[in-house]
């Protein structure tokens, strides 16, 4: 499964130089996306990284695209990480810093079912790790068990898989 994903995101990828500022390489992902049998295959991928999942946690914003593919593939509920300022009152927030700039992200903060789930947690890229380690520590202050994280590409020369070394990681395409 990971393998026939990993064809796909690499032929499908979309490189962009300087995006969203100088210096960055962006990864687009809007082709690999679109393209039925790839989106397909790579939902396919990403599940099997945590079968025992009960909720998966996709996070703002290609995250959802990936995380309702997931949730339905594995059967369960799928939970929308958002951008600070989406939810309503109450929420968790956390502040991380990304490769470029600022930002924060937030969960509902009362939400009992979360206590004591196991989470897989998906974003599209792992770049710094930021993003990722802030949304595990939100799941983690609101009681959830991550169980997995699971990422389509991951940008190794930045480093974030060291900042998660506690959990399982599966990245389709690393570059
Ligand atoms: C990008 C990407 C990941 C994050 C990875 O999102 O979609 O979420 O950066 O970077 P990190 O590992 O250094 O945290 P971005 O914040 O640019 O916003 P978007 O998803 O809304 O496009
Ligand atoms: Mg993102």
């Amino acid at each position: 499964l990971v393998e026939e994903a990993a064809v796909a995101v690499a032929e499908h990828t979309r490189w962009v130089d300087d995006f969203p500022t100088a210096g960055v390489r962006f990864a687009d992902l809007t082709p690999v996306f679109a393209d039925g049998p790839s989106f397909s295959a790579v939902i396919a991928a990403l599940a099997s990284a945590a079968p025992d999942a009960e909720l998966v946690a996709g996070i703002d914003a290609r995250g959802f695209l990936l995380g309702g593919g997931i949730a339905r593939t594995l059967e369960v509920g799928v939970l929308a990480v958002r951008k600070a300022g989406k939810l309503p009152p109450p929420v968790q927030t956390c502040e991380y810093s990304l490769e470029y700039g600022t930002a924060a992200i937030e969960i509902p903060g009362d939400w009992m079912a979360l206590q004591g789930s196991k989470v897989l947690v998906v974003d599209d890229v792992l770049a710094t790790g930021g993003t990722l380690a802030a949304t595990v520590e939100l799941l983690e202050r609101v009681g959830a068990e991550v169980v997995g994280i699971t990422v389509v590409t991951e940008i190794e020369a930045l480093g974030g898989r060291t900042r998660l070394q506690k959990y399982p990681l599966t990245s389709l395409m690393r570059i």
